[in-house]
């Protein structure tokens, strides 16, 4: 790997626009190409964000040797088995959350990477968010004393969506759940690790697509209320209580751009705001691997990942969220 990171972008989607936005701000970064089903839509990409190469398949961009690390962005059903076989050519790999839709894929992404010996990481991108960052900093500190409570949400209304688009269509695994429950789970898993039970409901629409899904995770002496949905929106707000103070994210938590903490009754606002839309971290996060010549991040690791989807999969398991292709 010469002085810049060479990256190559798969999936020409809404993300992979947003995230090379990022990726053209980072020094170290080079975008050398981007792949998509559609050799149009992979022309009219690389003109658009200034970038030298365009493949029509995503082999293609895998097949070239200029390519350092990939980032892949297809819906989640997609992301297992390119994962593997960009790590298969020797590719490192950021995939998009969740790195699988399940824990058995998700362990056979990490064997894939461990086998082929490139790094690979879940683009769990709020996890570097710096005001995130600081919040974990702060409890561990002890600044608020021992937790108590969390409470985190992400929902926005999403029924009118092409129900053959990737958020709605089972085929696809579409649902909250994946989609967007994942940043509240992360949230809990991160500040308070694995519950000891979980208690939670989902509802369906007519497709057999989860739509809304409400979580309590116990602990022996806290508990987080979670909650994902497409039925409605939500502020969005995230609370996060211990024994002697309590910490607030302002909307969008998951992106959020500075935090307040209370004490005594009295209120501190501090002010964080992201380089970029926030992909920027998760970015240099990567460089910062590769430099060292690090498999994994020591910040959101593969058993992070792994814990991650365990939680969703006995979600998915109490309610019976099953999609098409695994029944
Ligand atoms: N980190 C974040 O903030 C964030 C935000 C949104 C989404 N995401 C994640 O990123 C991934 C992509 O989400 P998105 O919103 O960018 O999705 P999207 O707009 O639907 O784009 C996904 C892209 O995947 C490719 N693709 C390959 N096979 C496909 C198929 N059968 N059907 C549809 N698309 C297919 C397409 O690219 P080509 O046509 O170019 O091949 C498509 O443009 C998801 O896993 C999601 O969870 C992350």
């Amino acid at each position: 790997m010469g002085e810049k990171v060479r990256w190559g972008i798969i999936g020409l989607g809404n993300i992979a626009r947003n995230f090379v936005k990022d990726l053209a701000l980072v020094g170290e970064a080079q975008i050398y190409g981007a792949a998509s089903r559609n050799l149009a839509k992979a022309k009219e990409f690389v003109l658009e964000h200034n970038i030298s190469n365009a493949f029509g398949s995503y082999r293609e961009l895998l097949e070239c040797k200029e390519v350092d690390v990939v980032y892949i962005a297809t819906p989640h059903i997609f992301h297992c088995e390119l994962s593997i076989m960009a790590m298969e050519h020797g590719k490192h790999v950021l995939c998009e959350k969740p790195m699988g839709i399940n824990r058995e894929e998700v362990k056979k992404i990490i064997a894939a990477a461990q086998k082929n010996k490139v790094f690979l990481m879940e683009a769990l991108w709020s996890r570097f968010n710096p005001s995130i960052m600081k919040v974990k900093q702060l409890i561990e500190d002890g600044e608020i004393g021992p937790l108590a409570y969390l409470h985190a949400d992400f929902a926005f209304y999403a029924l009118d969506r092409d129900l053959k688009g990737r958020v709605l269509n089972p085929e696809l695994a579409g649902g909250s759940l994946l989609d967007i429950g994942i940043y509240p789970i992360f949230l809990a898993y991160l500040l308070l690790g694995k519950p000891d039970r979980i208690l939670s409901t989902s509802n369906f629409q007519d497709n057999g697509t989860e739509v809304q899904t409400s979580m309590i995770f116990k602990y022996v002496r806290a508990q987080a209320i979670l909650y994902s949905g497409f039925t409605s929106r939500s502020e969005m707000k995230a609370e996060i209580s211990g024994e002697s103070g309590s910490i607030y994210l302002p909307t969008r938590w998951h992106e959020a751009q500075g935090y307040i903490l209370e004490r005594n009754g009295e209120k501190e606002e501090f002010s964080l705001p992201t380089t970029g839309r926030g992909y920027f971290y998760e970015i240099n996060e990567v460089h910062h691997c590769l430099k060292l010549g690090q498999l994994e991040s020591n910040i959101w690791s593969h058993n992070n990942s792994l814990d991650l989807i365990s939680l969703i999969d006995s979600v998915r398991s109490q309610n019976e969220i099953v999609f098409p292709f695994e029944e």
